[in-house]
């Protein structure tokens, strides 16, 4: 009988609490008890608990958000941080800790084990920018509310004739801006991986024109960068608890040059958070669900410092050390498909 310690962090997205009741209901299966950390790391630093039984998760597989809520707290930032998380732990009896987050807390995690604490990693983002497993859940909902967006933005733009970017979330990646772009028809899309230039985004949209086609339709993933500028610089100098600096602001800057370079009337729209809510789509709960029966028997048979993916169609394990803080780009052979359609 082992007492298994749950917490959610970084951006929170659709699935998470699918996730935390299939590792509440596989480990009750088992034997095993689960408790829930209030606010990731912070609530282990603070030993906030949320209780965990079948009844508190009954009912919490379609809805967004995280239960147990969510932060970007790193314990590496506090002075006897780790020390305190490991302490606080021991003093609770928690046998294991399931980490549920992105790259940030999946590193934390990490480093935490190297300190000898039993943990076990579960990937989730929006962005699936991950290394190491093929998806993310998350990333699913995120696509299918950004292509009902495009969808939403293509009439409006044919009656007015007019450019319209759309800025999308992905931070270093295009995952959300490529798929979503595709599955939406987009005239263009603009992505990290593959700097871009105004003047050929220009080109396109009066070749369209030059075709009868007086709107278009512009995604642009938040990372992305202008070859013309060595850097753009952001308009906000915000920078979150892990010292990322918040993206966003590429698509007015887009709209605004395009205006200026062809004449044709632009309109910018930032979809920002609501890409992060919502029900998760039957997808993402179902690899959500995957993840969390796995995570609950990794528990239960001891398998620390490992973290679960999807590799294929088939559910594996990697070691949390292999993670290294560099994303995973979009895969080029993608980007290539997404470009017959350009223009
Ligand atoms: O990683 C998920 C994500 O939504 C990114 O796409 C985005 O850059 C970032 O988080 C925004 O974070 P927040 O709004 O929570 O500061």
């Amino acid at each position: 009988n082992k007492i298994i310690g749950i917490l959610t962090g970084d951006g929170d997205c659709p699935g998470i609490n699918a996730v935390i009741r299939a590792v509440v209901r596989k480990s009750l299966n088992l034997g095993n008890e689960v408790i829930g950390f209030r606010k990731s790391w912070k609530g282990i630093l603070e030993k906030d608990i949320y209780p965990l039984d079948i009844n508190s998760v009954s009912d919490i597989i379609g809805k967004g958000g995280t239960i147990l809520g969510s932060s970007r707290t790193n314990p590496f930032k506090y002075e006897d941080g780790p020390e305190k998380v490991v302490r606080h732990l021991r003093d609770l009896n928690v046998n294991v800790l399931v980490a549920v987050g992105s790259i940030d807390t999946l590193m934390v995690a990490e480093k935490l084990y190297e300190r000898g604490c039993p943990v076990i990693g579960i990937p989730k983002t929006i962005d699936n920018d991950l290394p190491l497993t093929d998806r993310t859940f998350g990333f699913d909902t995120a696509i299918s509310t950004v292509t009902e967006a495009i969808d939403r933005v293509h009439s409006t733009a044919e009656s007015h004739d007019r450019v319209i970017i759309m800025e999308v979330m992905g931070r270093y990646t295009g995952w959300i801006a490529t798929y979503a772009g595709i599955a939406g028809g987009a005239d263009c899309i603009l992505v990290p991986e593959k700097p871009f230039s105004i003047e050929d985004v220009c080109a396109l949209i009066r070749r369209r024109h030059q075709r009868g086609k007086d709107f278009s339709i512009i995604v642009v993933a938040e990372g992305a960068r202008p070859k013309e500028i060595d850097h753009f610089v952001v308009k906000t100098n915000r920078v979150d608890e892990f010292g990322h600096k918040q993206l966003g602001g590429i698509g007015s800057y887009i709209a605004e040059e395009i205006e200026r370079l062809t004449g044709f009337e632009t309109r910018v729209t930032i979809l920002g958070p609501v890409q992060r809510g919502g029900a998760p789509t039957a997808y993402d709960r179902t690899l959500a669900t995957l993840f969390g029966v796995k995570a609950a028997e990794m528990a239960d048979a001891g398998e620390f410092g490992k973290m679960v993916s999807l590799k294929g169609n088939h559910l594996v394990t990697v070691k949390l050390s292999e993670l290294i803080d560099k994303v995973k780009p979009v895969d080029a052979d993608l980007y290539d498909i997404a470009e017959v359609f350009f223009g």
